[in-house]
Formats: C-alpha cells, sequence, structure tokens
C-alpha cells in the first residue's frame, strides 16, 4: 500500500521525503487554511520537493468553474493531481481532464456507487473517507472492501486512496481491506512505528549492553 500525506505543511513532508517514506500528498481546503498560506505557492512549494502526485482541490462547485480552477492548477507542475468533488459537476469536470490527460482525485465519495461512478468517468484516484463515516458510527474500511470488490469484478484501474485517516488502527484495517493508498496525517504516520515492548525491549537490551563494558567502535 501506497504512503500519501495529508498535510499543507511543507515541513511534515521534507521530513519523510529523507525517510522515503513519501508516495504522495493530498490537500484539501481546510489543510490550507490551517496552513495560513498561499494555495498555488503551497502546491508549487510542495511539488518542488517531491515528483510524487501532489493533489490539489478545486473551490468552484461548477463544471465549468472547477475545469478552469483545475487547469490553472494543473499548469502549476506535472504531478499536479485535479482534486474534485464527487458531484454530478465534479464526475463531468473529471470526464473533461481525463479526455486532456491531467490526472484527477475524486474526493468526499461515501458509498461504493460513488466509488463506480468516479472510475466510470475515468478517475485517477477516488477517495472514500473512512474517518467521516466512522464518526457516524458506520464502518469505513467496509467502504474500501465494497469498492476494492467492485473494482476487482470489472478491472477497474482507478486507485483507491483510502482518507479521512485518523488512527493506527484505520491503516491495518483499509490495507488489509485492500487500498491501493491511504493519505495520512504526518502525526498518524508517526504513531504507526510506536510500540511499547519495541520500547522495553531496546531499554533491556541496552542495559545488557552497557552490563558487558563493550564497545562496538
Ligand atoms: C484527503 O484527501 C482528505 O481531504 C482528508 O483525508 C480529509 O480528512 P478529515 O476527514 O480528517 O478532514
Amino acid at each position: 500500500m501506497k504512503f500519501f500525506v495529508d498535510t499543507a505543511e511543507v515541513n511534515d513532508i521534507k521530513d519523510l521525503i529523507n525517510f522515503g517514506l513519501l508516495d504522495g500528498v493530498t490537500t484539501n481546503p481546510s489543510l490550507i487554511a490551517k496552513s495560513g498560506r498561499d494555495f498555488k505557492e503551497v502546491v508549487a512549494e510542495l511539488c518542488t520537493l517531491t515528483d510524487t502526485p501532489v493533489s490539489a482541490e478545486v473551490a468552484a462547485l461548477d463544471t465549468a468553474g472547477m475545469i478552469a480552477e483545475g487547469e490553472h492548477l494543473a499548469a502549476i507542475a506535472d504531478n499536479v493531481v485535479v482534486k474534485l468533488p464527487l458531484t454530478l459537476d465534479g464526475l463531468r469536470a473529471c470526464a473533461h481532464f481525463k479526455r486532456e490527460g491531467i490526472k484527477t482525485n475524486v474526493t468526499l465519495c461515501f458509498s461504493p456507487n460513488q466509488a463506480l461512478l468516479a472510475a466510470k468517468v475515468g478517475a485517477t484516484y477516488v477517495s472514500p473517507f473512512i474517518g467521516r463515516l466512522d464518526d457516524i458510527n458506520l464502518d469505513g474500511a467496509d467502504l474500501i472492501r465494497d469498492i476494492r470488490t467492485i473494482y476487482e469484478n470489472y478491472g477497474i484501474e482507478t486507485e483507491i486512496i483510502a482518507a479521512s485517516v485518523r488512527s493506527p488502527n484505520h491503516i491495518t484495517e483499509v490495507a488489509l481491506a485492500g487500498s491501493d493508498i491511504a493519505t495520512i496525517p504526518p502525526s498518524v504516520i508517526r504513531k504507526l512505528v510506536m510500540h511499547p515492548l519495541t520500547d522495553t525491549g531496546i531499554e533491556k537490551f541496552l542495559n545488557d549492553w552497557n552490563s558487558t563494558g563493550q564497545s562496538i567502535l
């Protein structure tokens, strides 16, 4: 499973590039607002740091507006992916970008039928929001499983990005469900490495090593 990072913070991304953990970046209007920075500047900067896909979301709600904004965003760099909402207007815009050879990420997906529609209009990626489903007592991982099954049934190439990830458990669940990608907040990526038995194991080995009085170098 590929790891995208869900952030508009450039420093988070630099860190993950150093780790070799970065397969792509997703942003959304809320993350841009949180960064307090100019949207197009952030996208341009992200694209100078990585040649992996960088999703940048349109703000318009009508097809013509989405196409105009998406073309503007796509002109920033070759690795920009135009992020479109899963509405009829968004799907029309997606079909347009497919014809133009511009990559798309159809976002705010909450049902298998929506994911099927995104694939039918040629979306490069679809983003089911698992955390927001869990928030209302539904099962986000079930949605990923259902979309995986449908996409396998028809040999669909649209890649599934498990989005709205909130916890390390989400990562295990969506990996088991066959998601192609998870887009993960940096705080959750850091938590993935943590295990108390790793920490106590290190402590024990270190104490025992020190008791030998040896040095490796
Ligand atoms: C990613 O593409 C989404 O915009 C993001 O994962 C949404 O996450 P949230 O539900 O925590 O806002």
